[in-house]
Order: structure tokens, then sequence, then C-alpha cells
């Protein structure tokens, strides 16, 4: 073993400090950086003590992550005397709750992390959604840095503060905006992740080019196949593009008063589908956003937004790499009625007044925010839509 172990030395921060690329969230006091480049999980330690100083560190992770990445990244901890204690939790989308939530501040406290101490998450959006939110109000907040695991995580979850839980009544209604002091995106841990969590999260980077971003999209539309197949080149730059596209969105509104519900184009129909769906396997997060999308572009078009061939691309691209296009396409069971998809749409964040609060486009990369569609039209819609 020829490894210089010795924590913080020069030669150490160079060889820790090389990402491929860092991109700036710019909010003032609270901006932070986000990297991207492989390697990163194994010189965690260094690199969060370059930009936070020191402190202690808890780790909150997923039994699936845990399983390929926590051993580098506990040792880097341990070996500067920063690890103070991992939590694993069980994967999957039902540990956004109350119970994990309470459960998991009781374990932050019992690690004995303090005000200046570090909650770390590393895994997918569930672990940094309810990590962040637990971080956010133990001892009335403490920092958390981002190690997202998925390429949703990567390319969307893991920046812009966002932290929350499901409940009945629908999905991320209870949470907090509390930003990140750092997000290290280590693009080698994707090396373990299953292809339909990899084509899932592709639909987030997706979403990115299609509200704002045209040139993106057709880059995407021409490397889709590499960057699912992880070609390192190909998916640093789709996370770098989609990153900096949510950090301009950001920064401009932190708190979603305005532009960054333009990052919802597909959500309020995907999130009626996951709650319907019971937040499961049988349908995926980004697979629910890829059919909110279809969706949001076919309502566009019948509302006479759209006069080209937006919709076909659209739907083609995603049928090409596997994801799903129409509500028809959810497997086990009948389709889900109008009228219970119309009401969980109602529970939205973006409802106002009782009138929905809709995403829609006039092309591909001109997503707007219209409020004056008639509910009656959407319910139609989607009972059209249900049945296709
Ligand atoms: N906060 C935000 O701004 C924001 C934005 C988009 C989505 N989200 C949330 O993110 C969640 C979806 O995120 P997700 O798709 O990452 O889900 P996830 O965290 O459930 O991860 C997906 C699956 O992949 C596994 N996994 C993750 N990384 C892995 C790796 N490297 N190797 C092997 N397995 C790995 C996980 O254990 C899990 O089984 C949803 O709850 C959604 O609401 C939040």
């Amino acid at each position: 073993m020829s490894a210089d172990r010795s924590p913080r030395t020069p030669a150490r921060q160079d060889r820790a400090a090389q990402p491929a690329a860092t991109i700036r969230v710019a909010l003032g006091s609270r901006a932070y950086d986000v990297l991207i480049g492989p390697g990163l999980v194994a010189s965690a330690a260094d690199l969060i003590e370059a930009r936070l100083g020191k402190g202690k560190c808890g780790i909150v992770t997923d039994a699936n992550v845990a399983a390929g990445h926590l051993e580098p990244l506990e040792a880097s901890l341990k070996t500067v005397g920063r690890h103070a204690g991992t939590e694993v939790l069980a994967p999957g989308e039902a540990t956004k709750s109350f119970a994990s939530l309470a459960r998991l501040c009781e374990r932050l406290l019992e690690m004995g992390l303090e005000r200046g101490d570090l909650v770390i998450a590393l895994g997918g959006g569930v672990v940094g959604d309810l990590a962040g939110f637990a971080a956010s109000i133990v001892r009335r907040g403490i920092r958390f840095v981002q190690m997202p695991t998925s390429l949703l995580a990567q390319v969307d979850s893991s920046v812009g503060g966002k932290t929350g839980i499901n409940t009945p009544q629908g999905k991320n209604l209870v949470g907090t905006f509390h930003q990140p002091s750092l997000v290290l995106a280590d693009t080698d841990v994707l090396a373990t992740l299953p292809p339909r969590q990899l084509r899932a999260g592709y639909v987030e980077a997706a979403k990115y080019g299609l509200i704002a971003d045209a040139a993106y999209f057709g880059w995407l539309e021409q490397n889709a196949s590499a960057v699912l197949a992880k070609d390192i080149a190909a998916v640093t730059h789709a996370i770098a593009i989609a990153v900096q596209g949510k950090a301009d969105v950001v920064a401009r509104d932190e708190t979603e008063t305005g532009d960054r519900m333009l990052l919802n184009l597909g959500h309020t129909f995907g999130h009626a589908l996951e709650a319907w769906a019971g937040f499961s396997d049988r349908l995926l997060h980004g697979e629910a956003i890829a059919i909110g999308i279809c969706l949001a572009f076919r309502l566009s078009e019948e509302l006479g937004l759209i006069g080209n061939n937006s919709v076909a691309r659209v739907e083609t691209h995603f049928a090409s790499i596997g994801l799903p296009t129409r509500i028809a396409d959810i497997p086990g069971g009948p389709a889900p009625d109008a009228a219970t998809l119309l009401e969980i749409m109602g529970q939205d964040k973006k409802v106002r007044e009782g009138k929905l609060t809709l995403i829609l486009v006039r092309g591909i990369g001109e997503a707007f925010i219209r409020r004056d569609v008639a509910p009656n039209a959407v319910l139609d819609f989607i009972a059209r839509q249900a049945g296709r």
C-alpha cells in the first residue's frame, strides 16, 4: 500500500480537489459549489474540509447505496477523525415519511451532531430529501452536504435546497427549503445504479432542455445512448448542463415564487400519477415525470399552443430509450379515473386560490406558467388520456 493516508498534506489536497466540473449556486451568504467528477466519495473528507472547515459528519444513506459506496466515505472521514456515525435507511420512496423523519432526527442527535457539524446525504433523491429535511430541523438547522448517487439526484434533486416527505395527501407536501453547503456528485458511483433508475434520472436531465434549452435537448437526442452507457464525458456534460440550468433558476427564485415553478414541467400530472400508484416501484418518480411531461406537451398541443412536431419529438425520444410516455404504459392494473387524478392534482403546492398552475410549452425549450386552464378542461383531457 503506497497510498498517502496522512491528512491534509498539500499533495493529498491537490489529488482530492480535481472535479471535472464545478458549478456555483449563487445565493449570497448561502452560495455553494456543486463538484462533478470521478473519485469524489473517497476524497470527501478533504473536499469538505477545504470548503466548510472542520466538524463532525453524520452520514445518512440507504441499504443499496451503502453496499457499494459507504465504506470509502466512512474511511475518508475516519482518517481525519470526523465520522460521527452512520444511519442506513430502507431504500425506496416509502422512506420519505413522518415516521422515518422522526427516527432520523433522533439518530442525528444520538450521534452528537452540533450546530457546526454536518449531515452527509449519500444516496438518491429519497435520502437527499429526507436527510436535508432532518438537517433543517435538528437543533433548528445544521449544515448538510449532498452526495447524490442516482442520476436523478445528480442532475436535479441535490441542488436547490428543497427537502421533504410524502403524506397520504400527496407528494412532498411537508418540507422545508434548506440549501446544502456543498454538493459532491461522484460520477463513479453511477456504475452500480440499475438501468431502470438511470433511465428515470435521465428524464430530469431532459426536462431542463425541454423547459429552456432546446440545444441541450438536441444534444441529448444525439447522445442519449452514450449517457445511458455511462460514458464518462457524456454523463459529466449531461449533469453539468442540467445543474447549471437549475443553479441559474434557483439563484433567481430560491423559494419558487416565479421562474422556479417552470422546473415542475410534468410534475403536476406526474406527482398525481405517482400518488395514485402508491409511491411504489410500479412507477418510479422519473417515469411518472416522463408521462407527465408528455401530458403537458399534449395538453399544450390541444390548447393550440404548439404548432410543430415537438410532441412527437419528445414522445419518440422517451420511447426510444424505454421510458413510458402514456398513462396506459403504467403496468399492472386498470387506468386511474380522471376525477381521482384531478383531486390529487388539487393538492399540488402550485395550486393558488383553487386554480391549478400548469407548466405548458410553446415548443421544445419554451415552457411557461399558465393559471387559467379551466379544471373541467383538464378533467376532460385526463379522462381522454387515461384511456389511451
Ligand atoms: N428536492 C428536489 O428538488 C427533488 C427534485 C426531484 C426529485 N426529488 C425527489 O427525489 C426522489 C427520487 O430520487 P431517486 O430517483 O434518486 O430515488 P431513490 O433515492 O429512491 O433512488 C432510486 C433507487 O436507486 C438506488 N440507488 C441510488 N443510487 C444508487 C447507486 N449509485 N447504486 C445502486 N443503487 C442506487 C436507491 O437505493 C433506490 O433504490 C423522489 O422522492 C423525488 O420526489 C426531489
